[in-house]
């Protein structure tokens, strides 16, 4: 089955609790209901896409079980192709979300099924699509297949480096597109500062690592472009935080989307921007993403 965009990626039920502060080490918060909805960096990155019209398949894997069943609705619910979606013998992935009244999230991951993705499932249906996102919270071994499989087919390859890992150099020297945010930057290129933030003009260090080019979100100060002709700083529109979870995959498949309708990359991002920006608006990742119409 082939779609113009390909997604590799986690699915994972979001577990979120609003608190007015995140516990620490040996202390207990009590917060306030838990709310489960479907999340998961891959499956949230091609349900943005879905609902922006792209042509838009998830290969991923869920167990058996009623979160599965939440993401796979989730997924049918919004557009996106799920025959690549594997159903296995482990838990669903979950996610452990915090979010404080400043809509600012603390994320713990726990992978399950997720992990059962395999590079042998990735590499095929990789080199059909016209775009592929691979992301994060999938094993390193299958990110580093469905790049090299995109790169040696020229499926254009955006790499959602989140979490940070260390990907191998020749991986990255495969990546079209590296996406990050600033914290992430700073992480690859071994910042010495303490509050772990680059200075714009250093992003531009970021292309040593291999990838073609690189696109840097920042929250509320928007994103810059990295090419090597140079830096283009993409500003974002002032709105009131609600809940950042997901900002960064909403992002991502904007991103795509716009990609596999052969947009510059500058005007890609600046599409990108305002989709992340409506998300954060609402709660939850998925349930926040617009649609084309509602961007109007
Ligand atoms: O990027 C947000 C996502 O990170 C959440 O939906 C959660 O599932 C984790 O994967
Ligand atoms: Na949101």
């Amino acid at each position: 089955m082939t779609a113009q965009l390909l997604v590799v990626g986690s699915a994972n039920a979001d577990l979120v609790v609003p608190a007015e502060r995140r516990p620490s080490g040996g202390e207990t918060v009590l917060g306030g209901d838990t709310e489960t909805w479907p999340g998961g960096k891959g499956a949230n990155t091609a349900v943005a896409a879905a609902r922006l019209g792209a042509d838009v398949a998830l290969l991923g894997a869920v167990g058996d079980d009623a979160h599965g069943r939440l993401l796979l609705d989730s997924l049918h619910g919004s557009g996106v192709h799920t025959g690549l979606v594997r159903v296995v013998p482990r838990p669903t992935g979950l996610a452990f979300i915090t979010v404080t009244p400043d809509g600012e999230n603390s994320i713990l991951v726990s992978p399950g099924a997720n992990h059962a993705l395999r590079p042998d499932d990735v590499a095929s249906v990789v080199s059909e699509a016209k775009v592929a996102v691979v992301s994060m919270e999938i094993p390193l071994d299958t990110v580093e297949r469905a790049i090299n499989a995109a790169a040696a087919s020229g499926t254009r390859t955006v790499l959602n480096l989140s979490p940070v890992a260390a990907v191998p150099a020749p991986t990255l020297a495969g990546v079209d597109v590296l996406l990050v945010n600033e914290h992430e930057a700073a992480w690859l290129l071994g910042s010495g500062a303490a509050d772990g933030m680059v200075g714009t003009r250093e992003l531009a260090g970021l292309l040593d690592l291999g990838p073609r080019a690189a696109v840097v979100t920042s929250g509320a100060r928007g994103a810059v472009v990295v090419e090597q002709e140079g830096l283009t700083e993409v500003p974002t529109p002032a709105v009131e935080v609600v809940d950042t979870t997901g900002a960064g995959d909403a992002f991502a498949g904007a991103l795509a989307t716009a990609l596999t309708r052969d947009a510059g990359l500058a005007d890609a991002a600046a599409s990108a921007v305002r989709v992340a920006a409506l998300s954060v608006t609402r709660r939850g990742a998925q349930p926040s993403y617009p649609t084309a119409v509602e961007l109007e």
